[in-house]
């Protein structure tokens, strides 16, 4: 049998897709493979957000392309695809730097891959239209997506963050309708799913068709969504800080199954900063944004993305950021240095700040992040959580799941509670895991 290797970089989004191009070539006959070097398709889902990020994908080509020659002298083809964000970024620039590439292809038009493979025996391939067909339309229907599943219900971005290039690899803000989303998350329950995470780059402003044709809020699908029996945790990410509604606030204190945790990037306390990032909202709307969300649902947990040393960033902006996260509390963050993007316009900005002093913010900054995360981890030992079972533990007899703050917990259960909720009694934390042990044999909820 014909197989097919797919390693993902980057956010959930790209975990999605290539978990949909696996699919694709499932239909087609590849069976899924870690191991590279069995592989006849190998896809590199690629991320641009950082130039790090972006380079590490020439890193691996490089690999790739020895395996590719090593394989040619047994005989055996091998097909190597670049998708994702960087195939969108630099297109047939790929192709020119690297000649083992056969195929790349951009985020919206990967459902034509079977197509391109086999244009590609002919000629190398560049697709990075955005096309008029619906990719998802086009997809095969969902395999399986494990206990905890990803579902993308919007994509795109049209807020134009002056760091970011994500409106131009992703495209503009579009948003699928529900009864698509419906059809995809009942598949995906029958399949064993018992959480799935409603994605976006900018989930906050879905938009998507109702049944009726009517525009429906990103609330009331998590409420259509959220009746699906089976079904038994509900999250959304990313969340744009304009875009958080009232319903969508009020969602938090009634929808049952919506677990209490937000990721809300603010990327800056100074107001300076915002508005050159373009962020277009202050560092005190977001404190009141965080104050509203806690009155509704005073037990949520913070999650946010900063960056530090945008372009013209002074010691005096940095601080403003510290203090935000001071007085907010966050439950767990990422962080990041500024990387200047082709095609972005701070990337024109003359007033980098330099390399020495972004590495020193960053780390001031995540020793803070970590302090918070550390505290709020630490201030569940003793009590009893719900744990939603994935997979199994590290350990034989040991299971590990999550809590419904997203904090990884390790304890002894069998196989069989995997996909279920039990209730787990905290004992210790490590720096990434909980530790406890299950107060009831029987399962909350299966
Ligand atoms: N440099 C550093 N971090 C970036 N991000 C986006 N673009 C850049 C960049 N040019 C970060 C933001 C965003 C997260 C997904 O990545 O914090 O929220
Ligand atoms: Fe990028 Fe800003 Fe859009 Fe987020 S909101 S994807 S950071 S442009």
């Amino acid at each position: 049998m014909k197989k097919a290797f797919v390693k993902s970089y980057g956010c959930q989004m790209n975990a999605y897709d290539s978990a949909r191009m696996a699919d694709l070539l499932g239909e087609e006959g590849y069976a899924a493979t870690d191991r590279v070097e069995e592989a006849d398709v190998v896809v590199l889902n690629t991320c641009h957000i950082r130039e790090k990020a972006a380079d590490k994908v020439y890193s691996e080509l490089g690999r790739l392309r020895v395996l590719k020659g090593e394989r040619g002298q047994a005989g055996q083809d091998t097909r190597i695809v670049v998708a994702g964000c960087v195939a969108q970024a630099e297109g047939a620039e790929i192709l020119a730097r690297t000649p083992a590439v056969d195929v790349v292809v951009g985020p919206q038009s990967y459902h034509r891959l079977p197509e391109l493979l086999a244009r590609s025996r002919q000629t190398r391939v560049v697709d990075t239209e955005f096309p008029v067909e619906d990719k998802f339309d086009a997809l095969p229907a969902r395999r399986t997506g494990g206990v905890s599943a990803f579902l993308t219900v919007q994509e795109g971005c049209d807020k134009f963050c002056a760091f970011c290039v994500v409106p131009y690899t992703r495209g503009a803000e579009v948003s699928r309708p529900v009864a698509a989303i419906l059809a995809e998350a009942e598949r995906l329950v029958a399949g064993g799913a018992r959480e799935v995470t409603l994605i976006g780059q900018n989930v906050n402003a879905y938009h998507g068709a109702g049944p009726d044709g009517v525009p429906v809020t990103l609330a009331g699908l998590m409420r259509a969504v959220s009746r699906l029996p089976g079904l038994l945790r509900l999250r959304y990410t990313t969340s744009h800080p304009n875009d958080m509604g009232e319903d969508l606030i009020r969602a938090h204190g009634e929808i049952p199954g919506l677990m209490p945790y937000l990721h809300l990037p603010v990327q800056s306390g100074s107001d300076r900063v915002l508005k050159a990032m373009n962020r277009k909202h202050d560092a005190d709307t977001y404190r009141r944004l965080v104050e509203r969300v806690r009155a509704v649902r005073p037990d949520i947990a913070l999650s946010s993305d900063f960056i530090v040393g945008f372009p013209g960033e002074t010691d005096a902006d940095f601080a403003e950021t510290m203090r935000l996260v001071a007085d907010v509390g966050f439950a767990s963050a990422y962080s990041f240095k500024y990387s200047p993007r082709p095609g972005t316009p701070a990337a024109e900005r003359a007033d980098a700040v330099p390399e020495a002093v972004k590495a020193e913010r960053l780390a001031a900054l995540q020793a803070l992040l970590d302090g918070q995360r550390h505290a709020f981890a630490a201030a569940m030992v003793g009590r009893e959580v719900e744990v939603l079972v994935e997979k199994p533990g590290r350990h034989p007899g040991q299971v590990a799941g999550k809590t419904p703050h997203l904090l990884a917990v390790q304890f002894d259960a069998p196989a069989t509670t995997i996909g279920t909720l039990q209730r787990v009694r905290v004992a210790a934390t490590s720096a990434n895991s909980l530790f406890g042990e299950r107060t009831h044999a029987d399962a909350v909820a299966a």
